[in-house]
């Protein structure tokens, strides 16, 4: 008897253990199972949708498995808001291309969107916009579409990307909008200098964004912050060619969420347009960009090392008394070194409506032929400590 209530006991529990890994075992799905085929010709948008939807149907932490090979697709919309899952993973080990008639995407905004998702992780994978056909129509002033952002994250929390590689977006190559907690790192962005407006990673209207360990040559920003965006680390960030890391461009509305607390931490800069820049419209706002630290930075033959703009407004156009609303306060630069390719290193133009205030430059070290780079300032207020040679024009 007491054997038998042992067994049955043992029975028991054996079955709920085995239930209970069934149920753990994560499951996977394999875009190919979806109709995908890895031929570089067939397009494979339905097959990943499809994959999505199975993924996001179950409940456990499921990974999606791209395999070697060359995918096409169209555009695709990942949707979350009726997702049951909080952990998919999107393992890439092929290529994705955009459909080679610019047309097909170039006319959406985005290429890959993900919307309403949480906890998606993306692994490995090079995407690719073939954006060369339209920037050649772009520079040939004939009627174009606008171009698509090869990967956007909207209104989406705990987004994890590692590993990716970007190359030639037709515009963006990553969008972070509307999101919170996003980690990119190892991400490589690949376009050439000349190509336009295409931003390594834009982030807007998101907190909690970090960038590291990632090499960034684009034909614009390397990485630009737009409003509302808070709480971003970048670190290890070599970025070149490209546009620089830069806040931009806050005041265009009169109403707007600011930029805050922003750390851009031992990154290299090399040859290109900035190094680190603020740039906000000449325009009327209650926007604010504070509480940003630039720290270890290298610049290598950089246009404009340290840059910040407040009087943006291209044509002249739209700004009616050429000042910025925007106010700029607690930046710090420290310890900056390496060549800029111009003689004016530190320009700070700050807004004569809103003065900057405690703009702190320490150990600023930039070199122009071999000599100390010239500074440029207006409006802006600052606290000094350490060196930066000259320093004549501050007050
Ligand atoms: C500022 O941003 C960092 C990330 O760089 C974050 O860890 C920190 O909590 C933020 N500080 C505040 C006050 O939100
Ligand atoms: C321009 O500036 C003046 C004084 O600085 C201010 O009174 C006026 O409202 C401003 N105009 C606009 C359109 O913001």
């Amino acid at each position: 008897m007491a054997i038998s209530i042992m067994f049955q006991i043992f029975i028991v529990t054996f079955l709920q253990y085995f239930s209970a890994s069934i149920l753990a075992a994560n499951p996977t799905y394999n875009v190919i199972s979806y109709g995908a085929k890895a031929d570089g010709k067939s397009d494979c948008a339905k097959a990943f949708q499809a994959a999505w939807g199975a993924a996001c149907a179950s409940a456990s932490p499921a990974t999606i498995n791209v395999p070697r090979g060359r995918y096409i697709l169209g555009n695709v919309h990942f949707e979350g808001s009726t997702c049951k899952n909080n952990a998919i993973t999107i393992q890439i080990d092929g290529t994705l291309l955009a459909p080679s008639n610019y047309n097909a995407i170039g006319n959406s905004v985005h290429w890959l969107m993900f919307k309403r998702v949480t906890g998606v992780s993306i692994r490995g994978g090079t995407l690719d916009g073939l954006g060369a056909n339209l920037w050649v129509c772009k520079a040939s002033g004939k009627k174009c579409p606008q171009g698509a952002t090869s990967l956007a994250f909207l209104n989406s929390n705990k987004i994890s990307i590692s590993g990716l590689t970007s190359i030639n977006s037709q515009m963006f190559h990553i969008v972070i909008h509307g999101c919170r907690d996003t980690k990119l790192q190892n991400i490589k962005i690949i376009a050439p200098d000349e190509s336009p407006n295409t931003d390594g990673i834009h982030i807007g209207r998101s907190s909690g964004v970090s960038i590291t360990n990632s090499r960034i040559a684009t034909g614009d920003d390397c990485i630009s912050m737009s409003p509302g965006t808070s709480n971003v680390f970048v670190q290890n960030v070599a970025c070149g060619p490209g546009h620089g890391i830069s806040i931009g461009s806050p005041g265009w509305v009169l109403n707007e969420a600011g930029v805050e607390n922003v750390t851009v931490k031992s990154c290299v800069l090399s040859g290109t347009q900035n190094g680190v820049r603020i740039k906000t419209w000449a325009r009327p706002s209650n926007g604010f960009v504070r509480n940003v630290h630039y720290e270890d930075l290298t610049m290598v033959n950089v246009i404009n090392p340290i840059i910040i703009d407040q009087n943006y407004c291209p044509n002249n156009k739209n700004c009616p008394n050429q000042s910025s609303g925007v106010k700029i306060s607690g930046v710090t630069y420290k310890n900056i070194h390496g060549t800029s390719a111009t003689e004016t290193g530190v320009s700070l133009k700050c807004s004569k409506a809103e003065p900057c205030t405690g703009i702190k430059l320490d150990k600023v070290m930039l070199n122009y032929k071999n000599k100390a780079v010239g500074t440029v300032c207006g409006n802006a207020v600052q606290t000094m400590d350490g060196v930066i040679k000259p320093l004549k024009c501050l007050a």
